[in-house]
Order: C-alpha cells, then sequence, then structure tokens
C-alpha cells in the first residue's frame, strides 16, 4: 500500500527462521476476515484467549502458573506467556516425541507495526533449555483491505518430520478450524458490535489484565499513524515508546 518509491526494504520486519531455504516444512494459509485489522492483531496479542476458545492449543487443565510478560522496544511489542510444568496440548503432541504428560510449554508473539506478527509457539522437558523440545514458529500477516475487512495470511514452519506431507495437512485442517470457526465468529462479532465507523478505544472498553499487550500496540500503531499524518518535514518519525519489560501474574 502507499507510493512505491517510499518502499523501504530495511523496514520489513525479520521473521527469522521464516525464509531459511531448507530443513523447515512450511504449512500456509489464507481466509479473509471481516473486521478492522486491530481488532484481530489484539485477539493475537491475547494469548489468554487460548485457553477458552482453543480446545486443541489450551494446556487441557487451567494452570495457576501461567506467567504473562510485556516487553516493548522501540516500536515492536512482544506478548509472552509461559505455562511451566502444564500438560502438554493435543496440538504440540502432534510434533512431540517424548513420553512427558507435562512440559514447559510457551507462547511469545511479537508484534510490528502495523500488522506483521511473530508467534513462537513450543514445549521443551521441564527445566529444559528452550530449542531442545519444539519449536513451532507461526506467522501472522495482517493486509487491511477496508476499514472492516482484512486479509490474513498465516504460516508454520517446523523442523521436525519435515516430509510428512499428512502432517501438512492435517496442520492446515486443525490451523484453519480454530481460526475460521473458533477466532472470526468472536472477532466478526466484536466488529458488527462496534460498527464500522467507531474506534473501538474510544467506546472506553473495560481492559483486563490481558489486554496490555494489545492496548500497548494500539498506541504505537496511533503514534505512527498521527506522526505519518505531519506535513512533511514535521513528521517525528516513531513515537517514543521507549524500552520496558515488565511481567506479572494473572
Ligand atoms: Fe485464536
Amino acid at each position: 500500500m502507499g507510493a512505491a518509491a517510499e518502499a523501504d526494504l530495511a523496514l520489513i520486519p525479520d521473521l527469522e527462521p521464516f525464509g531459511r531455504e531448507d530443513g523447515y516444512a512450511t504449512v500456509a494459509g489464507y481466509l479473509r476476515i471481516a473486521a478492522n485489522y486491530q481488532l484481530i492483531t489484539d485477539n493475537l496479542l491475547d494469548l489468554s484467549h487460548v485457553e477458552f476458545m482453543h480446545p486443541t492449543f489450551a494446556a487441557e487443565e487451567f494452570i495457576e502458573t501461567t506467567r504473562a510478560e510485556l516487553i516493548r522496544q522501540g516500536t515492536t511489542v512482544q506478548s509472552n506467556r509461559w505455562k511451566p510444568q502444564c500438560k502438554v496440548s493435543r496440538f504440540l503432541r502432534m510434533f512431540w516425541t517424548s513420553d512427558s504428560v507435562r512440559g514447559d510449554a510457551r507462547a511469545n508473539m511479537r508484534w510490528h507495526p502495523p500488522a506483521t506478527l511473530y508467534l513462537d509457539v513450543g514445549v521443551t522437558e521441564v527445566g529444559a533449555p528452550i530449542g531442545e523440545g519444539v519449536t513451532l514458529p507461526f506467522a501472522h500477516l495482517l493486509t487491511p483491505e477496508t476499514k472492516t475487512g482484512t486479509h490474513y495470511f498465516w504460516a508454520m514452519i517446523r523442523d521436525c518430520r519435515v516430509d510428512d506431507a499428512e502432517l501438512n495437512e492435517q496442520v492446515h485442517r486443525i490451523v484453519t478450524s480454530a481460526f475460521a470457526d473458533e477466532d472470526e465468529p468472536m472477532i466478526e462479532a466484536q466488529q458488527q458490535e462496534i460498527g464500522p465507523d467507531l474506534d473501538l478505544m474510544s467506546l472506553r472498553p473495560v481492559l483486563l489484565h490481558p489486554d496490555a499487550a494489545a492496548v500497548a500496540a494500539r498506541r504505537v500503531l496511533a503514534g505512527l499513524i498521527d506522526a505519518e499524518r505531519q506535513p512533511r518535514g514535521l513528521a517525528a518519525g516513531s513515537p517514543d515508546v521507549g524500552a520496558s519489560a515488565g511481567a506479572a501474574s494473572e
């Protein structure tokens, strides 16, 4: 979108390990959501929704040890969710060869403005370092079409069972179902409730702790949009969001 001459390749977020040539299998999909792209970002940054809306991805029990972490760095917002010693989800068990019922699971979502998200989802044996278990990098790439319509491209890569075409089909079916049957109706219902013209924040919504990352991202985005609207030469560039990190339990 925008003037092609102003496109800057250096601004494309690095979603490493996406883009590596070999050693990974890729499953990708697409949905068109009848909602503003920011509502989809809200959903993706509130990782607590997984436990309520996605039985296949949930930890199969409510875990009191879950730790949420919000990290802001420059214009990037990261929403981490650590689930130590939890019952490993049905989805992760498709990739995990361990016999352990419990593991240290995580879902860490990084947002780059305006709407590029990278999710590191995985599990290790309890106490083991990340990298020793399963790591499933997900990309969520949102392209606004209209105020209330978004093209939602997603991809997941894996470095295990890379030649398993049947697993590719299973992953595609499960992820598509979760997004289309579980997230999409909720997000579109939100959009219908809000209507086509209002911004969510203008309605002064009740904000809960898991909304912190989404609110942080909305603030960064609002600052960038304001800066872009300034007359040329006056644009302040990135909003001063600073770098901070915080952790809290819910
Ligand atoms: Fe979801």
